[in-house]
């Protein structure tokens, strides 16, 4: 190879890193440059040697905030898988929850989507799930001091739920002539809840035992048997990823280090 072009390779690097190092904000084209190469795993990765993390931060004890770090159960699962793949785990800022899908099908942000994500028809014809992680059931809970003790009672009245999930689905197909409200955070969810601008809230179950710790003059009236699966989304065009996301997730069955986690986090 000659010395120029050599330098124009080095001049090319130098613009890809800089992009890279200012953030280059249209996607893409910054990322990609740098995806595969140094991977010989087969999966392409937003940043190299880095798992990048997309995240709604509002759902303990899954995934919630701690000041400003990530934290609960599938915040250390998803540190875990990393290092099984020997990776450095990435979190984003907090995004919310219903661009995350449509976040990960476009590619170039985050290599995975996790957020407590069930595993649905719909959501299945835009990405890819991993094996679940996790099982839960809806539920609906109530200010203790409404009398409310039964989802029949519920017709008609306020419902509250996150925008884009199941609990707010759940509501809108079985609560006779309820008035859903989506909400972009669980956090504003359980203040209106707290605050009477809703009459219950429809989330699942773990969450909603996890919030009504801190409003105390709210309950969990109703367990709702659906079933659901949270898995990690990755795009449909990253099939590997999910592969050794499957091969580290059984891994961490194995080594015994899951059950360490949900012994921590899932009591
Ligand atoms: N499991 C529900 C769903 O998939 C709710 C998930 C909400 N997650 C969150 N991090 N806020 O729709």
């Amino acid at each position: 190879m000659n010395i120029k072009k050599w330098g124009a390779l080095v001049a090319a690097g130098a613009l890809a890193a800089s992009l890279a190092l200012f953030g280059c904000s249209s996607g893409d084209q910054g990322t990609t440059t740098s995806s595969t190469s140094g991977n010989d795993a087969g999966y392409t990765l937003v940043n190299d040697g880095k798992l990048t993390v997309a995240a709604s931060l509002d759902f303990p004890p899954f995934e919630n905030l701690n000041g400003d770090k990530p934290e609960g159960f599938a915040v250390d699962l998803m540190t875990l898988l990393a290092e099984e793949m020997g990776l450095e785990c990435e979190y984003l800022p907090s995004t919310k929850f219903d661009t995350i899908v449509p976040l990960i099908q476009t590619g170039g942000k985050a290599d995975v989507g996790v957020s407590s994500f069930t595993i649905t028809d719909k959501r299945l014809q835009q990405v890819d799930f991993t094996d679940p992680y996790c099982n839960v059931n809806q539920s609906i809970t109530v200010r203790s001091d409404s009398g409310i003790t039964d989802v029949a009672q519920l017709e008609g009245k306020k419902i509250g739920a996150q925008s884009g999930t199941t609990g707010y689905e759940w509501a809108a197909e079985n609560i006779k002539d309820a008035e859903v409200t989506g909400y972009d955070e669980m956090t504003a969810v359980f203040a209106a809840l707290d605050s009477g601008q809703i009459d219950a809230v429809s989330v699942d179950l773990p969450v909603a035992n996890y919030y009504v710790r801190s409003y105390s003059d709210c309950q969990v009236i109703k367990e709702i048997p659906t079933g659901e699966q949270y898995a990690v989304t990755v795009s449909k065009e990253n099939p590997e990823l999910t592969k050794a996301l499957n091969k580290a997730l059984q891994a961490v069955h194995d080594n015994g280090k899951y059950d360490e986690l949900a012994a921590k986090w899932l009591q």
